[in-house]
């Protein structure tokens, strides 16, 4: 027999745990610490940079702890000593954004060996290791747990008005790392799910942007087919969602949020010139 029907919000609840969010100081990764703390998780955040000022705030707001621990994702040493210290002081981990990243727009033929290798330091092997750290964390614990990794539209297509070779390399791998730990992790409950986000306004795309003429630009509000640029507000139903109860028999699966370009585009202008 059917188990019976259960009320859908308390599975989106969060509070009592406690997550790792890289890259959570600004753009996409704050928000995803704001919207774990508003649904009651404890936070630690580990970023090479100091937090924005609304970072402080968020444990009055919302009656939850949050920490912050320097660390670079490039370095091993710092990686494993912030994942010590976000779990001593966490006391668990039950999940882990790790969306630290960095992103290059420039011909294929232009990027460099060290403009390569940067990319995949932070992009690849920096969410690589976050991941193991959590992993053997969660595997120690023995309660499962949940990690939301931050691929992208240009996981699936080359898109319109950029040249991210280095960056879609970098993404790919993600998309596929998901899928791999997903399968990898079952057993003990981890379940590991991406979401591909589009062009999302944050420090990141205004960087990509500045470098590109009037019309190359544009496309970013005009290819999705939904017509607008997203931002952070677009992505945190989703990151919250597949950390939380509510996605718990969802694992290796990938949500698209970028407006329906991943689909294809109709009136986007596809429009290319070096600055
Ligand atoms: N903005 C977009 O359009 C977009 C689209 C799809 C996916 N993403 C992905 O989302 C994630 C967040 O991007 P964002 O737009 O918020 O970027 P952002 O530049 O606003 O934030 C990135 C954060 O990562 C941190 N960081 C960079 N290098 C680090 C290092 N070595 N160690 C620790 N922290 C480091 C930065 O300090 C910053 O706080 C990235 O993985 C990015 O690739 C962004």
């Amino acid at each position: 027999m059917a188990p019976p029907l259960e009320h859908v919000r308390p599975m989106f609840e969060l509070r009592g745990r406690c997550y790792v969010v890289t890259g959570g100081a600004q753009g996409i990764g704050f928000a995803s610490t704001r919207s774990v703390c508003e649904l009651g998780g404890n936070v630690a955040v580990l970023d090479i940079q100091e937090p924005v000022a609304e970072f402080k705030s968020l444990s009055t707001d919302f009656g939850v702890k949050t920490f912050f621990i320097q660390t670079d994702v490039t370095s091993q040493e710092s990686l494993e000593a912030g994942f010590a210290q976000a779990i001593k002081q966490l006391g668990r981990l039950d999940g882990l954004v790790p969306a630290a990243g960095i992103a290059i727009d420039k011909p294929f033929i232009d990027q460099t060996w060290d403009e390569f290798s940067r990319i995949q330091e932070i992009n690849g092997r920096g969410v690589f290791f976050s991941c193991q750290l959590a992993a053997r964390q969660m595997i120690k614990q023995g309660f499962g747990g949940s990690m939301v990794l931050l691929a992208s539209q240009t996981s699936h297509i080359a898109i319109p008005g950029h040249r991210m070779a280095a960056y879609n390399y970098s993404k790919g791998g993600i998309l596929m790392l998901m899928k791999a730990l997903a399968v990898e992790l079952a057993p003990h409950n981890i379940r590991v799910n991406s979401i591909s986000p589009g062009y999302v306004d944050s420090d990141m795309l205004q960087r990509v942007r500045a470098a590109k003429v009037p019309a190359e630009a544009a496309q970013m509000e005009n290819s999705p087919p939904l017509k607008r640029l997203s931002n952070a507000n677009d992505l945190t139903g989703a990151i919250v969602y597949l950390l939380s109860d509510a996605a718990r028999f969802t694992t290796a699966a990938d949500i698209p949020i970028t407006g329906g370009l991943h689909a294809g585009t109709i009136e986007g202008l596809i429009y290319y010139e070096s600055k």
